[in-house]
């Protein structure tokens, strides 16, 4: 966590890599989430476009728009002022050129109030980064398990396992640290990978389900919370808030059904006097 008050920055990152202080990351997507992982001390919050499958229920990241990423953004910066805020660049908002890159990134800062943009990709999106970057805008990186690549072949795969593999990792690393990213997410890489990339990085590297050897770590907030029955296999649930909703929901629904809801202490009344004149008025109008 970073000492100072006030918001934290891309340079803190840096900062906190160098020192040896791990990095705290976790996505959100709405005011009240953020407003709770601020008051956590967590150091960023990402709007990831995992938004398509933890909150608007599609399949994939794919649907998922510029548009829905600045409305979550803005909804999400209204709750939290410390966290460094990163939003996902969704499919195609930078894949066909550098215009559409710079032209979208622009929007999610200007328009979703974020502080710098992700987006998924090694050597292949360089020239994209390097553009954001001599433009001002941040970028993060995000290497290994690319989920708006996966769902095109159809399964989320573990990545890195084997030497070649693997080898193409850590040249996509080096090379998004040479385009001038400020750190970049490991998703679903072998621990060993993701240790040589650690090392050989001036950049924070952030994993999720990549092991311990990382500068940082990230998680969906959703999966932290447990709110769904089933989570990825690397991700660890600190609570059980499908139950606890459930349990709520149904308490709720057996008070209406049984009369028990809404009690004296939920009923506002009326002055007494005010009543006497209502019921007077309301006789004298036959
Ligand atoms: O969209 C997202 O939530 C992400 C994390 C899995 C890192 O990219």
């Amino acid at each position: 966590m970073v000492d100072a008050v006030g918001k934290v920055t891309v340079s803190d990152l840096g900062a906190m890599k160098r020192r040896g202080e791990r990095i705290t990351m976790v996505t959100a997507y709405d005011y009240p989430m953020a407003q709770l992982v601020d008051r956590s001390g967590i150091d960023v919050i990402l709007v990831g476009d995992s938004l398509g499958m933890v909150v608007l229920g599609y399949k994939n990241p794919l649907p998922v728009t510029v548009d829905d990423v600045v409305h979550h953004c803005r909804a999400v910066v209204r709750g939290a002022e410390r966290p460094l805020i990163v939003a996902d660049l969704p499919f195609m908002s930078y894949h066909a050129s550098v215009e559409d890159a710079i032209r979208n990134s622009g929007r999610i800062i200007q328009e979703g109030g974020a502080d710098t943009v992700k987006l998924e990709g090694g050597r292949d999106v360089t020239g994209k980064v390097r553009a954001l970057v001599e433009v001002g805008i941040p970028v993060m990186g995000h290497i290994g398990l690319m989920p708006q690549r996966a769902s095109a072949g159809g399964k989320f795969k573990a990545q890195g396992r084997d030497a070649e593999g693997a080898a193409s990792i850590v040249a996509d690393a080096i090379a998004l640290e040479e385009a001038g990213a400020y750190a970049v997410v490991l998703e679903f890489v072998a621990a060993e990978v993701t240790g040589m990339i650690t090392e050989r990085l001036s950049i924070p590297t952030i994993g999720i389900g990549s092991g311990p050897d990382c500068d940082g770590q990230v998680l969906i907030l959703h999966d932290i919370l447990g709110v769904y029955e089933e989570g990825p296999p690397f991700a660890k649930r600190y609570a059980d808030l499908r139950a606890s909703i459930l349990a709520a929901l149904e308490g709720y629904r057996d008070e209406v059904s049984g009369g028990a809801f809404p009690s004296e202490e939920h009923t506002l009344h009326m002055d007494p006097k005010e009543r006497e004149k209502l019921e007077a008025l309301l006789k004298g109008r036959g």
